[in-house]
């Protein structure tokens, strides 16, 4: 469900009736299941509009803040990406340290500032509950590109979009996860948005990398389907979409436990030989050596696909928040 509206002041043109706008996205927490057929409406809309024109003036005299104090490649470009097609500018902060962040700024001071000039703006910050915090200190909507180990909403939104696209649907579906779900936070977020559907979900990671039990009674309680693996062997079978993590580095506070958990997993050609021949593999990318390039010729490798699906349902979350969906 939508948070409380900001910024009631609409210019004229703007439909003040949007059921998103001038809404913050924190979390997957705040969608119903509606709200996704919306969203997969709109991205939709957008991916033909890409195909067709390819730029269009929706977000025109729009500004959005981009500030990232986290390294990204894909969540920032793909916001550029998606306000530059949507017609809209960017200020662009990826490089923390050359802003007054250095200097000590506080982070709902930098957010005050930002909303002086943008009209949306989108986060990225290595704090759990970062995203949330300058949604209370913005009167724009704030979107969250990722805080810490918590959750990254947006990246949610473009996998449940991607397996739509790829699978045509999203119950009936057996969703398998792999690698480090401690750590990953776009596997929190998924599973989440996957408890909307009727799905069953199996989580196979290293015992110290383990779904959080948390996260696990959270689905439990909503009737979902889990089992936790050691190994991807009993899973692999019946998988419809085997969505692959990367052993997060940045995340051990010691070298040598990552170390011994780093390559606990490689996907590859012939581990794949055992899969459906009909079912998708997945990646919030960027990959270290968790799939071996030698499969990524085969149809089932969606993760860059994914990518590009990224692009519409940004587009479409920013003309929703802007009240333009
Ligand atoms: N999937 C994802 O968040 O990638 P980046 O870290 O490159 O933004």
């Amino acid at each position: 469900m939508p948070s409380p509206t900001k910024n009631p002041h609409l210019p004229f043109g703007d439909q003040r009736s949007a059921p998103w706008y001038g809404k913050d996205i924190i979390s997957v927490k705040q969608f119903s299941r509606s709200d996704l057929e919306y969203i997969f409406g709109v991205a939709h809309e957008m991916r033909v509009m890409v195909e067709r024109v390819g730029t269009f003036d929706l977000l025109k005299g729009k500004i959005l803040a981009s500030i990232f104090y986290e390294p990204s490649t894909r969540t920032s470009s793909s916001f550029i990406a998606a306000m530059e097609r949507l017609g809209g500018n960017v200020i662009n902060i990826n490089e923390v340290r050359y802003s007054s962040v250095a200097k000590g700024e506080s982070l709902p001071d930098t957010i005050k500032t930002l909303e002086c000039y943008a009209d949306v703006i989108v986060i990225r910050h290595p704090e759990l509950g970062s995203a949330a915090k300058a949604a209370e200190a913005a009167h724009k909507p704030v979107i969250n590109a990722g805080d810490g180990v918590g959750e990254h909403p947006t990246q949610a939104l473009l996998d449940a979009f991607t397996i739509r696209e790829e699978l045509g649907r999203m119950d009936d579906l057996t969703v398998t996860m792999l690698g480090d779900l401690k750590y990953g936070r776009t596997v929190h977020s998924l599973s989440r948005l996957l408890s909307l559907y009727n799905s069953r979900l199996h989580y196979v990671s290293p015992e110290i990398l383990r779904m959080p039990p948390e996260i696990i009674a959270e689905l439990e309680a909503k009737g979902m389907r889990q089992t936790e693996h050691r190994t991807l062997d009993q899973a692999l079978p019946e998988t419809d979409v085997l969505y692959v993590t990367r052993v997060q580095r940045e995340r051990f506070e010691s070298e040598e436990v990552y170390e011994s958990v780093k390559s606990a997993y490689v996907l590859d050609k012939n581990i794949m030989s055992a899969a459906k021949s009909k079912m998708i593999v997945m990646h919030p990318l960027p990959r270290v050596t968790e799939i071996s390039t030698d499969f990524d010729d085969d149809p089932r490798a969606a993760y860059f696909r994914q990518m590009e699906y990224g692009l519409y349902v940004r587009m479409a979350l920013l003309a929703m928040v802007l009240g333009k969906a």
